[in-house]
């Protein structure tokens, strides 16, 4: 039996279902539950590891964290409130065990940027103070031995608020910073001084409150860059230093970057429908961007505790028109500080932030408690659909990240210059809960699949080839809405998720094993242009309700 995947039918399905399944919010609004209290630190940064476990990490300068470790752990550290800190700044959190261990760093992470190599090593760079030219790393393990290491050569320029990208060879490449319009490469040679600079940079930076910080960052099919800071965005080749082209600003009066924190996404690039065994076609590119804020925004928040309104609009670009245009469509309601997580769904939570004011802080107020799930493929005017709010106050240095099981882990939040457990309305958030999608309510396991395996040569995804994915189904396949789609964790701080990416891949055919098995036949990504090199998970969806993930190497 063969089945052609119909793409098309994907998106649409689910609402179908709820329409005839439920009666309304309990189901598509999800749910929230949270998994500890307290984790002793603030999520400031978080990063998924292919180990399913999520690096977590805050910075070094307030004073002691809740979190206390043994003496050999303490810190010595002229930064410190006090000459001796002996608590942790960093946790490795199990999702299968929901615990989570003290992870030992050294120098200041205040505020800096991250990827994943194409070994599954997180490369963490810059921060402030001492710590603001340190690249650490922190390899994944089974047992309890890693923990962070800081390398011997330093980057050339400091990093405190720089976004990072992983490129299609596998270096990282590391853009801005507070008062830096370079970029470099990591890994590092002493002898090659390649840090660059970018005059876009200084070109969109706001002279009073910069807006241009933790620039959004996303590598497109044709190998170059996207980079949008402020309200403005060019096509960056990186490897000829060169300005390909230079978008249109984008509408709205609004900056999007940094203390006027919106969030970017790339938009599932998909490699199905018509022309898709052609591999020298390339998928197309759409970039979306929510949020932000007027520029002044942070001068009245922070000098004269006026919070103005946040914007409401998104915009879309399809970055690899000849002639893109910005589509502009609004936000149920106005939003800053707002992470917006990609869905095995190729759906859009947009999650956490506020309504009035800025990033930094004390600047903002009026949390946004409700996420949003954006529909990027219905009818304009019918795409968000307001969910079911947390509790918590998810403000200034909070983060989401999507899990290999479907669920989104959120955390952290702290607008104050040390922790402040007293501060009223919004004191520091230590707390780590999750949000289960409409996805994950049970009324969907009749048709959710099961991966049993994924068979290709030496356990790895190669561009170009086909490898086999078997897995089962409770029920009957549908002959429509079956499809595959992997995704790059990405490193999630200051409403951005750096490196994120999902690819929907080209299913070539379905054959049935058994009553209940299936083996889909399914290509690689043509190249690392589409999927840089590294670990990703691989969901199988099936009427729109996606499998668990389980972790593919892509190279
Ligand atoms: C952190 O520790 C302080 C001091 O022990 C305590 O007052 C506070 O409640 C703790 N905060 C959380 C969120 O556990
Ligand atoms: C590049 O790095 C060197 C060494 O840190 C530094 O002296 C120089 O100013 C940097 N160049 C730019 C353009 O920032
Ligand atoms: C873009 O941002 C610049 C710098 O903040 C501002 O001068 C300009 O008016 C903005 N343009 C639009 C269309 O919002
Ligand atoms: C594949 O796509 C490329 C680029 O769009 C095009 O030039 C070529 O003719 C296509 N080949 C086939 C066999 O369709
Ligand atoms: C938020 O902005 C709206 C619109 O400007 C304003 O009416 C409201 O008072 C602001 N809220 C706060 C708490 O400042
Ligand atoms: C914590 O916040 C409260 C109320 O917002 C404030 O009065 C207090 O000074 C803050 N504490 C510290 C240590 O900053």
């Amino acid at each position: 039996m063969a089945i052609k995947n119909q793409d098309f039918l994907l998106f649409t399905i689910p609402f179908f279902l709820l329409s005839l399944l439920t009666h309304g919010d309990p189901v598509t609004g999800g749910t929230w539950v949270l998994l500890h209290e307290s984790i002793g630190i603030s999520a400031m940064h978080m990063q998924l590891l292919k180990t399913n476990k999520v690096v977590i990490f805050d910075r070094t300068d307030f004073g002691p964290s809740n979190l206390t470790v043994t003496l050999d752990k303490c810190r010595f550290n002229d930064e410190a409130v006090k000459p001796i800190d002996c608590t942790a700044h960093s946790v490795l959190y199990d999702l299968v065990s929901n615990t989570f261990r003290p992870l030992f760093v050294r120098t200041n992470t205040f505020c800096s940027s991250g990827s994943v190599d194409p070994d599954g090593t997180l490369v963490q760079t810059g921060g402030d103070h001492q710590g603001e030219r340190i690249i650490r790393t922190l390899t994944p393990c089974d047992d309890r031995s890693c923990d962070w290491v800081e390398l011997p050569t330093p980057l050339w320029n400091r990093r405190w608020y720089a976004s990072n990208q992983i490129l299609p060879d596998g270096r990282i490449f590391i853009l801005g910073g507070r008062k830096v319009f370079t970029y470099e490469f990591y890994p590092k040679n002493w002898f090659l001084r390649d840090n660059i600079t970018l005059p876009f940079l200084m070109h969109t930076r706001d002279r009073q409150e910069e807006n241009n910080l933790y620039p959004f960052l996303h590598l497109l099919p044709d190998g170059n860059l996207f980079i949008f800071a402020n309200n403005r965005s060019i096509l960056f080749n990186y490897a000829r230093n060169a300005v390909i082209k230079e978008y249109p600003v984008m509408p709205g009066g609004v900056s999007r970057n940094y203390p006027s924190t919106g969030s970017s996404v790339l938009l599932p690039l998909r490699l199905t429908g018509e022309g898709s065994y052609n591999a020298s076609k390339l998928p197309e590119a759409e970039v979306m961007i929510c949020g932000g804020a007027p520029p002044g925004s942070h001068i009245k928040a922070f000098l004269q505790q006026i919070y103005v309104e946040a914007s409401r609009t998104c915009g879309r670009l399809r970055v690899s028109d000849p002639k893109p245009v910005w589509v502009m469509e609004l936000m149920p309601t106005p939003r800053v500080m707002n992470d917006m997580v990609l869905l095995p769904t190729g759906e859009v939570l947009i999650i956490n932030g506020a309504t009035n004011g800025s990033a930094g802080w004390e600047s903002a107020v009026n949390p946004v408690y409700n996420p949003v799930l954006y529909m990027p493929d219905v009818d304009p005017g019918r795409r968000f659909l307001v969910l079911n709010p947390s509790r918590k106050a998810r403000l200034y240095h909070s983060t989401a990240v999507l899990l290999p099981d479907g669920r989104v882990l959120v955390g952290g939040s702290n607008p104050h210059r040390t922790y402040n457990f007293t501060a009223y309305p919004y004191p520091t958030e230590l707390s780590l809960e999750a949000y289960y999608p409409y996805y994950l309510n049970p009324v969907y396991t009749p048709f959710r699949p099961s991966i049993l395996t994924v068979e290709s040569e030496d356990g790895t995804v190669w561009y170009g080839r086909i490898f086999s994915v078997t897995f089962v189904l409770p029920g009957h396949l549908a002959g429509v809405g079956l499809s595959v789609v992997v995704m790059a964790p990405p490193f999630a701080t200051h409403s951005f998720s750096m490196n994120q990416r999902m690819v929907v891949l080209n299913l070539v055919d379905v054959g049935r094993l058994s009553v209940f098995a299936y083996k889909a036949m399914v290509m690689g990504p043509p190249n690392a242009n589409v999927a840089p090199p590294g670990y990703y998970m691989l969901f199988v969806l099936h009427l729109g309700i996606p499998s668990l993930a389980v972790w593919v190497r892509v190279r």
